[in-house]
């Protein structure tokens, strides 16, 4: 992410490199990577001499492997996924043009003669198109694999930066599965690499509506006066999905809703809303800011948290199965599919300011909103106003599927009596620019090209999230919970209710 304008500068143009992705046959490189660095193409950001190279354990030909990327990219366009209209086709020249820099290795990362393979493989091809020694190793694999990979690449001297060349290593999510194991891989990667060289990716971070928090925040004069503990009465952060586990019943089964979303995701979408103003638009400045925000928050008690896990249900009409009848779960799982929270934030601007945050599978509606709410007008001129008979004020921003925002307060209704009506501000993205097709991955890949860290996760934030929730994490491995308890197509189970009722406030509806 590069602070440029329409009217300031040209935006940066990726110097030549190699990408490597360890996972190449996964399914996060064919349902992301992939049709980001696609997208890449069309818009004709991908660098001037560039070389992808697939690594997996698969064998097969680098044609097969362009097939079957090919195939999946047709059928996703066509059926209008990755934000194309449904009847589209692929665009031939840019995916020639992707896939005329592929090739493909298939080797065991357990196996140092992969990596000495890809080593050689790496100086050919820099010898052959001029990459500068530049590359970028992308990990699509699973987590278990994260540590053993920086240790192989560093072995075979492929993490070492010769004069102006870079090296660069993207580690997906989940980075560690508790705050111990997050300390650990960390120490793993960093006696590999320096910090600089490691790109912790979070892609809700990709979305455009998440970065446009801090547009909304700090390019207008408009909101920081009030956004404040003054003014906030609290904030709901909803990240609501009707999916289930679909084929990933073994990952989600030792992962679960808390450490599959609440530490990266929806902790995220909180530190965009509640960091200070950073003192420049740049990586360290602003992950300073977001990093003190997990530090000033209470550890989440575990009578502050909730968690949830969806039977039989319906969702659009359809009929549903129970988690635990989803393949490769355990019929008697006590894995949670929902949480819900509430969170402190300890500093001035934030004391007394409840965050109330849940997500969820299988639930009404798919939905991600951060929702502020602010505190009522004092009524002095409307004494004779009933407090329940006027709307409450509200910020609602809406990160999908929904793209905008919405500004809620009331208004007088026309005639001759003195009577209110809840009325709205609405901003919608499609109303004001034609975005282009994106999975949320192409920023954040052509973010690691010019070498800009801001979206991504620092050891310090990481660390300090994970102690956040740390507490509960350990209370819920130590008691079981009586699940089902919410009903597939529902907003949660009722203990999510009553979080908030007990202060007197309620969730919006989902
Ligand atoms: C992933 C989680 O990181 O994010 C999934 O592992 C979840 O369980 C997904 O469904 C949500 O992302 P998005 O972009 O579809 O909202």
């Amino acid at each position: 992410m590069t602070a440029s304008s329409a009217t300031s500068k040209q935006p940066p143009v990726a110097p030549p490199c190699a990408m490597v992705i360890f996972g190449a046959g996964g399914d996060l490189t064919k349902r992301l990577v992939m049709p980001a660095l696609y997208n890449l193409s069309c818009s004709g950001l991908l660098p001037k001499s560039f070389a992808l190279v697939g690594v997996d354990l698969v064998q097969q030909s680098v044609s097969d492997w362009q097939q079957h990327l090919h195939d999946f990219l047709a059928s996703s366009i066509k059926k209008g996924g990755e934000g194309s209209e449904p009847g589209e086709t692929v665009d031939e020249a840019a995916w020639s043009r992707l896939a005329g820099t592929m090739s493909y290795l298939s080797g065991d990362l357990s196996n140092e003669q992969t990596f000495e393979q890809l080593s050689d493989h790496l100086s050919e091809l820099d010898r052959q198109k001029g990459l500068g020694g530049n590359v970028l190793f992308y990990l699509a694999v699973a987590e278990r694999f994260f540590g053993p990979t920086v240790d192989h690449l560093g072995r075979a001297g492929l993490t070492v930066e010769e004069g102006e060349s870079w090296r660069r290593v993207v580690i997906e999510k989940p980075f560690g599965h508790d705050l111990a194991s997050a300390i650990a891989l960390d120490k793993q990667v960093l006696s590999v690499l320096r910090e600089e060289q490691v790109y912790r990716i979070d892609h809700f971070l990709g979305k455009e509506t998440v970065q446009n928090i801090m547009a909304l925040r700090f390019a207008n004069g408009l909101f920081e006066p009030i956004w404040n503990r003054d003014r906030i009465d609290h904030v709901q952060i909803t990240v609501a999905e009707t999916v289930g586990v679909e084929r990933r019943g073994k990952f989600y089964e030792s992962t679960g809703a808390l450490r599959d979303m609440v530490p990266n995701h929806v902790f995220q979408l909180l530190a965009m809303t509640a960091m200070e103003p950073p003192s420049a638009f740049d990586a360290d400045a602003i992950r300073a800011k977001k990093a003190e925000v997990f530090t000033s928050m209470h550890a989440l008690e575990p009578e502050d948290a909730v968690r949830g896990q969806y039977g039989a249900g319906t969702i659009k009409g359809e009929p549903v199965a129970p988690y635990r009848e989803e393949p490769d779960v355990s019929r008697g799982s006590v894995t949670e599919t929902f949480v819900a929270m509430r969170l402190m934030i300890d500093n001035w601007r934030w004391a007394g300011v409840p965050f109330y945050l849940r997500t969820g599978k299988r639930m009404t509606k798919r939905k991600t909103e951060i929702a502020i709410r602010f505190k009522q007008a004092p009524f002095a001129m409307f004494r004779d106003t009933r407090v329940d008979a006027l709307g409450e004020n509200w910020l609602i921003i809406s990160i999908q599927p929904e793209e905008g925002m919405k500004l809620q307060f009331n208004a007088k209704r026309p005639g001759p009596t003195l009577t209110f009506e809840h009325v709205a501000m609405s901003f919608n993205y499609d109303d004001w620019f034609k975005q282009a097709p994106a999975t949320g991955y192409e920023t954040l890949i052509f973010d690691c090209f010019i070498g800009d860290a801001t979206l991504f996760q620092r050891a310090d934030q990481l660390e300090a999230a994970w102690k956040v929730v740390q507490p509960v994490v350990d209370r819920w491995a130590r008691h079981d919970a009586s699940f089902p308890n919410y009903a597939a197509g529902s907003a949660g189970p009722e203990e999510s209710n009553e979080l908030l009722e007990r202060e007197g406030r309620a969730w919006l509806p989902i």
